[in-house]
C-alpha cells in the first residue's frame, strides 16, 4: 500500500488546512474509443477497464483523470486528496458549514468523503499521497555556447510525455460562487482573478499557482486539463505531432499572464481542450501570496495568436 506521507510540522499553520492535491478529474464522452485515441496521442497512458477509461502519465502509478460512458460530454465528478491528519477536521467542517453528504455516483467505487460543490458536481475527498508538486518544475531552455549548434536534428528529436496532471480550468454559473466554495469548504487559496469572469486557486500546502480554475458561464463544465511538459521546446514538438495526428486545431503558441506558464491548447473531440503546459509560477506552501484582481484585457496572454472565437464557450451546456 502505498505509504500517505504527512505535511512537515514546520510548514503548518495553526488552525489552517485544505485538500493539498487534486486527485483526478472525471469527464463523461459518448464514445471511449475516441478519448483513449485522443489522449494516447496527446502523450498519456490509457487504461481501460470495463467502461472506463484511466489517464496515466509515463512512469507514474497515479490516475490523473477517468473517462466513463456518458450519452454526451460532460464534467462527471472531482476528487481531491487530503492528509490523513486533515480527514477528521475536514468532516467536522462540512458539517459545520452544513455541507450535505451523498454517495459516489453510481459505477465509481469509492468509501471517501462525497458532497456537491456549488454548481451540483459531485465531489470527491480522500485520503491520498500529495502529487501536486513540493517545489517549481522549472520549464527548461537551453541555449547553445558559441561555435555550437543549439537546436536538435529534426529526424532526432525526441518527444517527450507529460510529467503530470498541472490543473483543469472549469466553466461554473458564478465565479464568485465558485471562489467562496472552493476556499471555504475544500481550503484552497485565492491566487488571482479578473472580476467576475476568471479566478484562479492554489494548495495550502504548496502547489503551482492554480490547480484548479474557474471561468464564467451558464453552467458547470470541464474547460480543459493541463498537462505538464519539461520545456518549451517540447510544448512545440507535442503540438506539432498532435496536428500531425489530425489534432490541428487549438490554441497556442503562447504564455499565459496569470501562471506565466507557457501554453498551447489542443481542441479534443468533445469541443474542449488539453493543454501542453510548462513553467507555471509555484506558490511555496511557507508563503502567502498575494491575490491580484486584474483587467481582463491585462490578464489573459502575453503574447500568442488570436485566441479562436469560441475558445470560452460551453459545449456541455448543448447551445
Ligand atoms: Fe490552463
Amino acid at each position: 500500500m502505498t505509504q500517505i506521507k504527512s505535511l512537515p510540522l514546520a510548514t503548518r499553520r495553526a488552525g489552517e488546512f485544505g485538500v493539498h492535491s487534486l486527485n483526478h478529474f472525471c469527464i463523461a464522452v459518448p464514445e471511449l474509443a475516441r478519448a483513449e485515441e485522443f489522449y494516447q496521442a496527446f502523450g498519456l497512458r490509457t487504461l481501460g477497464q470495463r467502461d472506463q477509461l484511466s489517464l496515466y502519465t509515463e512512469g507514474n502509478a497515479h490516475r490523473w483523470g477517468m473517462i466513463v460512458e456518458g450519452s454526451r460530454k460532460h464534467l462527471h465528478h472531482l476528487s481531491f486528496a487530503v492528509f490523513e491528519e486533515d480527514l477528521k477536521p475536514f468532516e467536522d467542517r462540512l458539517t459545520s458549514l452544513g455541507v450535505a453528504r451523498i454517495d459516489a455516483p453510481p459505477g465509481v467505487e469509492s468509501n471517501a468523503i462525497w458532497f456537491r460543490d456549488h454548481d451540483g458536481t459531485p465531489v470527491e475527498v480522500r485520503v491520498a499521497e500529495k502529487t501536486s508538486p513540493d517545489h517549481k518544475q522549472f520549464g527548461e531552455f537551453s541555449s547553445s555556447p558559441e561555435g555550437a549548434r543549439g537546436a536538435p536534428k529534426r529526424s532526432e528529436v525526441q518527444l517527450t510525455s507529460p510529467r503530470r496532471l498541472a490543473h483543469i480550468l472549469l466553466f461554473t454559473s458564478d465565479v464568485d460562487r465558485a471562489i467562496n466554495f472552493y476556499t471555504t469548504v475544500l481550503g484552497l487559496r485565492l491566487s488571482d482573478r479578473a472580476g467576475d469572469n476568471i479566478a484562479f486557486l492554489h494548495g495550502i500546502y504548496g502547489s503551482d499557482h492554480h490547480m484548479v480554475a474557474f471561468v464564467k458561464s451558464e453552467g458547470p463544465g470541464l474547460h480543459h486539463c493541463s498537462w505538464d511538459l519539461p520545456s518549451l521546446q517540447q510544448v512545440g514538438l507535442r503540438a506539432m505531432h498532435m496536428a500531425d495526428r489530425g489534432y490541428a486545431k487549438g490554441w497556442g503558441l503562447g504564455r499565459h499572464v496569470l501562471g506565466s506558464n507557457f501554453f498551447h491548447y489542443v481542441r479534443d473531440p468533445w469541443g474542449s481542450y488539453a493543454e501542453y503546459s510548462s513553467d507555471m509560477d509555484y506558490i511555496p506552501a511557507s508563503m502567502r501570496w498575494e491575490a491580484g484582481d486584474h483587467l481582463a484585457e491585462d490578464a489573459f496572454y502575453v503574447w500568442g495568436p488570436e485566441p479562436p472565437d469560441d475558445f470560452g464557450r460551453n459545449y456541455e451546456l448543448g447551445n
